[in-house]
């Protein structure tokens, strides 16, 4: 590993913002892998998406498994999509999310509650909701420790990533708890829909990508909305705040990588697509009354063939919790914000960033 890529690995989001003005918005990792976010790179990619093959990550193919669907391609790839997509269709599951977040706002004590935790644990829960069908404390609990022993930490990341790499780590006990609650569902939920054979990487993949980035984005647009006065008492403006914390936080910071037949690997960044300075004016500045993006410029749900399935109900589920959260609580984001952490490729606040919600009286 070179000192590059080091840095990449380490030291994520400064080694991002190291990089954000180099105009060609193209960087060289190492020898045949490139970043790119200049929107005319990130078009192409995504426009010759079908023809590129999909390496998998070096720090999440170990969790996720070899079968996951984020490094499928090709045919088995876009059967696999063919079945998501009506799955994740989010008024399937409105009823889900609206009874889930109302319990969760209303659960939610009048002390400072750390932001990140507490959209992590409620995001998850949708999602465990949505994969099996009931709620399993329990087992989502042995999931969410499991990852955060694995991704809670960049040392850690790095140190199984260089000591065993490509070694799995999963955990022969969860992956057979996980197994039979997404067999036994009844009525079947969408995880009795998944193809039998790798069902443990899709159900692991589903978990993880449906409820660490919807988190962070639901915490950032929280934490946006806290810092802007006035804009509390606007939900008509819901969507454009959403947008700009999405744009201006994204929680992946990176997309998936693409590799060309000659063997390029070339990898979208999210993160200084959103912040480059050609494209949009002050970057920096949290704007949500800014003009539509031209193409290329605003990926947080990455783009082509690879477009996150899980896009609409994302969003379903962040507009659902910021609203239920405003219109019954008084919302105050306390503490410094200290610099943004990263937890494999996603960029989420640091933990030390609380909300205070005290009920509207
Ligand atoms: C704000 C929330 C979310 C963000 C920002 C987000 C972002 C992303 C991004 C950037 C990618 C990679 C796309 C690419 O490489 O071009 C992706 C892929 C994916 N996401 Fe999401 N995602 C979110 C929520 C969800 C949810 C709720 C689910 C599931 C229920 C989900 C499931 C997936 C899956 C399965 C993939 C892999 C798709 C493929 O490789 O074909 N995501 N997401």
């Amino acid at each position: 590993m070179n000192r590059t890529e080091l840095k990449l690995t380490l030291r994520l989001i400064p080694f991002l913002d190291s990089v954000e003005d180099v105009e060609d918005g193209l960087v060289r990792v190492r020898d045949r892998r490139w970043l790119a976010w200049h929107p005319d790179v990130v078009t192409a990619l995504f426009r010759t998406d079908r023809a590129l093959r999909h390496p998998p990550s070096r720090t999440l193919s170990p969790l996720l498994g070899t079968r996951s669907v984020l490094w499928l391609d090709g045919r088995e790839h876009a059967a696999y999509r063919r079945t998501l997509a009506p799955l994740l269709r989010p008024a399937r599951h409105r009823a889900v999310v609206e009874e889930i977040v109302e319990r969760a706002v209303g659960d939610l004590p009048e002390t400072p509650v750390s932001l990140s935790s507490w959209t992590r644990g409620l995001t998850l829960r949708i999602i465990g909701r949505v994969v099996f069908g009931v709620d399993d404390d329990v087992l989502l609990t042995a999931f969410s420790r499991w990852l955060d022993r694995r991704l809670g930490s960049r040392v850690r990341t790095l140190a199984h990533r260089c000591l065993t790499p490509g070694a799995t780590r999963s955990d022969p006990r969860l992956d057979a708890l996980l197994l039979h609650r997404a067999r036994t569902a009844e009525p079947p939920a969408l995880a009795a829909f998944l193809p039998a054979d790798d069902l443990r990487d899709q159900v692991v993949s589903l978990l993880f990508a449906g409820h660490e980035t919807t988190a962070s984005a639901t915490a950032w647009t929280l934490h946006w909305t806290s810092r802007t006065p006035g804009l509390a008492e606007r939900p008509d403006l819901l969507d454009a705040v959403i947008a700009e914390s999405l744009r201006l936080s994204p929680p992946a910071t990176l997309a998936g990588n693409r590799m060309s037949a000659a063997g390029m690997v070339i990898t979208p960044s999210i993160y200084l697509a959103h912040r480059r300075a050609a494209t949009y004016e002050n970057p920096h500045v949290f704007d949500p009354g800014r003009p539509p993006p031209p193409p290329g410029a605003f990926l947080p749900f990455g783009g082509g063939v690879r477009l996150c399935p899980g896009r609409d109900l994302a969003l379903l589920e962040i507009r659902l919790i910021v609203a239920t959260l405003l219109r019954h609580r008084r919302v105050e984001v306390t503490s410094p914000i200290g610099p943004p952490r990263s937890r494999g490729a996603a960029m989420v606040p640091p933990p030390s960033l609380t909300v205070v919600a005290t009920c509207r009286r």
